[in-house]
């Protein structure tokens, strides 16, 4: 699935101002980025991980390793396979930005891969970099926030760091439709305790590796 012509203007307005944030800070978000219907869609596929057998305990491993340990991250996760309406739809945003970062910053991002999270009440992540430095992989990160009207006292903010040791952070709150970028090798970050389930897709643009 492509963007309409349309779509893709729409899209080019969104996504510039934001790349040259990611380039100039290292992270980015936007507020109200992704569309309300697409999120509640989104966000009822993320909803059945609670049941859904296929889905499974999300992993702390780096770069695909699967270590679950439930002092450092409690959720549910699954994989996009892109078979539904709404993935289909999320890919084609998730492939144009793709092309939009590797237009302005040269980046050579080369393929995109996303899973649903169902954080539990209860459930956070702890401080951590998506990426290890040197391992070119996993280059720019991405979440997208699905659940709607989530309050302050909600809980579960997404806490950034702009840089390893910065004594400052800043709280995001994950609020259905925000869009987060941050370069994987660079940012650390956390997701604070939950009161409420939460529902996000987080998604990783790579380079090949050899
Ligand atoms: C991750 C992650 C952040 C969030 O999945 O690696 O940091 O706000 N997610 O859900
Ligand atoms: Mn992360």
């Amino acid at each position: 699935m492509t963007l309409t012509a349309g779509a893709a203007l729409a899209a080019a307005e969104r996504a510039a101002p934001l790349i040259d944030r990611l380039a100039s800070h290292g992270f980015a978000v936007a507020e109200t980025f992704f569309d309300r219907d697409l999120c509640r869609l989104l966000e009822v596929e993320t909803a059945a991980l609670a049941t859904d057998p296929t889905a499974i305990d999300a992993g702390v491993g780096r770069e695909g390793g699967h270590v679950t340990d439930p002092s450092i991250r409690r959720a549910r996760i699954r994989w996009l396979d892109g078979q539904t309406a709404a993935q289909k739809h999320f890919l084609a945003e998730a492939e144009y930005l793709r092309t939009a970062i590797n237009q302005a910053l040269f980046l050579g991002l080369f393929s995109f891969e996303a899973q649903f999270a169902l954080t539990p009440s209860g459930g956070f992540y702890a401080r951590h970099v998506d990426s290890f430095s040197g391992r070119r992989n996993r280059i720019v990160s991405l979440v997208a926030y699905l659940s709607p009207d989530w309050r302050q006292e909600d809980g579960g903010c997404l806490r950034i760091w702009p840089s390893e040791g910065a004594p400052s952070f800043i709280d995001i709150v994950p609020q259905c439709g925000t869009l987060v970028l941050m370069l994987s090798e660079e940012i650390p970050h956390e997701v604070l305790p939950c009161h409420r389930p939460r529902a996000s897709i987080a998604g990783w643009f790579r380079v090949s590796t050899p």
